[in-house]
């Protein structure tokens, strides 16, 4: 996988913008918000769907930038009240400061996390490269000790640090902690992160049986059947599944647009057939759904970063009985 990931990588710099947007459009909903609304309220009459909603976009160079990101996504978050959907946010803290103005980046998402605590939505951190991982967790917490509980981070599987960082999260938060675990799409070196597939799948059930058994809120994001597989049987193990109450001691009440505990999560495109069997079987299943005018700078970059991703979509292009939108 990894020779014809870093093939097609290679090949991008002849491959022509309209291609790179025309496979994109498998994964992005759109180019504005509009676009983004309109995909939401077809898939949630379609298949009872519900989101996290991303505007592309990372990493500003001037904290002056960081206003047009807040100022969208106050915008999603009066649509997403408007309309009823059942969405919350994903952020990136680096579009909001984080690398430029750490005090900076915490006002700007305050304010944000305040307007949608007003509006009762739910925001993720998600979470970049090494450098931001300490940054990242300390505005969560900071937010929490504001009273502003209605957020979580992201935490990567792949990380040697990840088994520490759920442990601290969960010894500050308790039952308020509301992870996302993944196994982490930056490919960072072998002297901080698991870096074969193998142990990155281990890292990545061992983190889930962690977060369940800490009494934390679990989004398990991926779509790898050993994982996926491992997750259900540990929910079973555990008394967990759709339609229980949370069975766990101590555990926090079912917050509303929440699953019992845990869900599913899996980004637009990618082994739709899947999340809807979930779905079907009554497990809450969330989109990650992207969409804004940065889509041709944001798809390059998550191909360099992890070429993987780049044969995952050419198999899905040319194989897409293996991977149904
Ligand atoms: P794996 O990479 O083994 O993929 C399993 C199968 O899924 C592949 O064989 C392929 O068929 C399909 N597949 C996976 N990715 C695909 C793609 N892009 N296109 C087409 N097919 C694909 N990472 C991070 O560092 N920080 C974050 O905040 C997040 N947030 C996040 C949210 C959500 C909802 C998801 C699902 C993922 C993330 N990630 C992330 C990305 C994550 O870390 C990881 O890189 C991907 O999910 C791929 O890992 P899988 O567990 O799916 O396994």
């Amino acid at each position: 996988m990894g020779l014809f990931g870093r093939m097609i990588v290679g090949m991008l710099p002849i491959v022509p913008r309209f291609f790179v947007g025309w496979i994109a459009k498998r994964y992005i909903a759109g180019k504005d918000l509009d676009s983004a609304v309109e995909l939401m309220l077809r898939m949630q009459e379609q298949e009872g769907a519900c989101f996290t909603v991303d505007v592309l976009g990372e990493e500003i160079t001037d904290i002056a930038e960081a206003q047009g990101f807040i100022e969208e996504y106050e915008r999603v978050l009066d649509r997403i009240t408007e309309h009823r959907l059942d969405a919350h946010l994903s952020v990136k803290p680096t579009a909001f400061g984080v690398l430029l103005d750490e005090r900076q980046a915490s006002v700007n998402l305050e304010r944000l996390l305040r307007k949608a605590a007003e509006q009762d939505i739910f925001i993720r951190l998600d979470m970049e490269d090494r450098r931001v991982t300490q940054a990242t967790i300390d505005i969560c917490l900071r937010m929490h000790e504001l009273g502003l509980t209605n957020v979580g981070v992201v935490l990567q599987a792949r990380l040697l640090r990840t088994p520490a960082d759920i442990t601290a999260i969960t010894e500050k938060l308790g039952p308020a902690a509301d992870f996302r675990i993944c196994k982490g799409i930056y490919l960072e070196p072998a002297e901080v992160a698991h870096t074969g597939y193998r142990e990155v799948v281990d890292a990545m059930n061992d983190c889930i049986e962690a977060m369940l058994d800490s009494g934390a809120y679990v989004g398990i994001a991926t779509h790898d059947h050993p994982v996926i597989k491992h997750s259900l049987e540990s929910l079973t193990a555990r008394g967990m599944g759709p339609g229980i109450p949370d069975p766990r001691k101590g555990a926090a009440p079912e917050r509303s647009g929440k699953g019992p505990g845990y869900e599913f999560q899996m980004l637009l495109g990618v082994r739709g057939n899947v999340r809807r069997r979930l779905k079907s079987r009554g497990h809450k299943s969330r989109v990650y759904l992207p969409y804004g005018d940065r889509w041709y700078e944001y798809s390059i970059r998550r191909l360099r970063e992890n070429p993987d991703v780049a044969a995952h979509i050419a198999r899905a292009f040319l194989m897409p009985w293996t991977n149904r939108r």
